[in-house]
């Protein structure tokens, strides 16, 4: 298939253009190419591709910035995705949308599943459900897939920052009120490459499995995996952390119709966190 992915220099979308590679004919949109609130070029530019399916994984990701930059976060999250959306449907062909657990307010005690109801509590998080709502208003075969807590090899994530500070500190404070399942981004490009070989079109949850705090997983890496010694971790709720957006405290989603359809469940969140951090210590 001619798959064509928007966001090809972002931490996921490099990892999906290396992995769908062996198997499709690939091309890439970076901001440089095409930005995808301008609807003209961005329609046009879809449709001279003439892909078999798009995968539409750029957004404004700076969940704190968007606080303060709203109207951009809309611009891009939301209206940059009706623009694809639009395109996608004036050629007939499927869009995947990767959403996000910051749909979910986080007030559920359990996981949740695909068809609870959304109530983002951040402007990040409108932002991706408004996409979420262009897509299924506009597209007739579309693919929703809502992740969380991605770390990959091509971008800033928490992994990375929590390396750089043990090198720096010997204390640090982490969050341990917020729960989810951090995700490695080949797990994730692995399982859409699986999702997109059928037209089981509909809303997806998918994650690593398992799940913990942001605490426990600085604990796993610094303390269990590198066994780092002269670190002190500092447990400490968000409000202590007091960032300019407000994050849900349970992330956690049951991978509800990955399962009921027959995919791949991903493999347990500490076996992929091992992985990559081999890919820098071994
Ligand atoms: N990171 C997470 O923890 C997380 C969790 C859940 C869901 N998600 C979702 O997963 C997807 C991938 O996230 P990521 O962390 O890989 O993001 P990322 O590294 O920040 O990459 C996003 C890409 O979007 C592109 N982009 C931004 N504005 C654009 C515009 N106006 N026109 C064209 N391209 C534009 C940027 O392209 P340039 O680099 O060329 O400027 C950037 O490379 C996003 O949809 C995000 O909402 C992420």
């Amino acid at each position: 298939m001619r798959v064509l992915i928007t966001g090809c220099n972002g931490m996921l979308g490099k990892d999906i253009e290396e992995i769908f590679n062996s198997k499709h004919n690939i091309s890439g949109i970076n901001s440089n190419i095409l930005d995808i609130t301008d609807r003209g070029r961005t329609i046009n530019y879809i449709k001279n591709s003439n892909p078999d399916i798009v995968i539409h994984t750029a957004a404004y990701t700076d969940v704190d910035r968007c606080e303060m930059d709203i109207e951009n976060a809309f611009k891009v999250n939301a209206l940059g995705t009706r623009n694809i959306a639009i395109a996608c449907n004036e050629i007939n062909v499927p869009v995947v949308y990767i959403s996000s657990d910051y749909v979910y307010d986080g007030y559920k005690s359990t996981p949740y599943y695909e068809y609870d109801l959304t109530n983002p509590i951040n402007v990040y998080g409108r932002s991706k459900l408004e996409g979420e709502n262009f897509i299924k208003s506009i597209c007739s075969k579309f693919f929703i897939v809502r992740t969380s807590w991605l770390y990959g090899q091509n971008g800033k994530n928490f992994i990375n920052s929590i390396l750089k500070m043990a090198k720096d500190k010997n204390e640090i404070s982490i969050v341990f009120d917020q729960v989810g399942s951090p995700t490695y981004t080949r797990d994730l490009a692995e399982s859409l490459l699986e999702l997109i070989s059928a037209s089981d079109y509909g809303t997806y949850h998918i994650t690593n499995e398992d799940y913990c705090s942001w605490y426990d997983l600085a604990r796993f890496v610094l303390l269990d995996y590198l066994k780092l010694k002269n670190i002190k971790l500092e447990p400490i709720t968000s409000e202590q952390l007091d960032r300019p957006a407000a994050r849900p405290k349970n992330s956690r989603l049951e991978k509800f119709y990955l399962r009921l359809n027959g995919y791949t469940q991903l493999r347990s969140y500490k076996e992929a966190v091992v992985d990559y951090l081999r890919s820098f210590y071994l």
